[in-house]
């Protein structure tokens, strides 16, 4: 059997299954956890927050980005850049949200896009506190 002959095969057998099966996979639109409703807490006395004890400190949990910006102001946004869904970081050199993937630049307080490719801004979430607990709502 030439190469035609097994490929012709081969798609009769099984690939003519998953080939659809595979399009429809990949053409679902793709989700960003910025749609999604928010809604958790973070205790700054667990070691795993420490990054929020700290003036400059950020993490991301949840898909969120929360962010010590000051002293007692914290800002949560979507974590997912809304060019093409990296995941962006705080850089507190410049005090803004950065994506490393194609370089936008996120305002951290109002989400909004300073400069590059992205084409709306983060979805910005409420953070409360209360002693140590941080509340991130949308
Ligand atoms: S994915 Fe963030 S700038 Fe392209």
């Amino acid at each position: 059997m030439d190469r035609k002959g097994f490929l012709k095969q081969t798609f009769a057998l099984c690939g003519l299954a998953l080939i659809p099966i595979g399009v429809v996979e990949s053409c679902k639109k793709q989700s960003f956890p910025g749609g999604a409703n928010v809604n958790f807490t973070l205790d700054l006395g667990n070691s795993a927050n420490a990054a929020l004890n700290t003036v400059g400190g950020a993490l991301v949990a949840n898909g969120v980005i929360v962010v010590r910006a000051s002293a007692g102001i914290f800002d949560a946004l979507s974590a997912t850049c809304t060019h093409a869904g990296c995941t962006v970081g705080y850089d507190s050199g410049s005090g803004h949200i950065l994506c490393p993937c194609h370089g936008g630049t996120y305002n951290v307080s109002t989400g909004s896009v300073i400069s590059g490719p992205p084409p709306s801004p983060l979805t910005r979430y409420s953070v409360t506190q209360s002693g140590n607990v941080l509340t991130v709502k949308s």
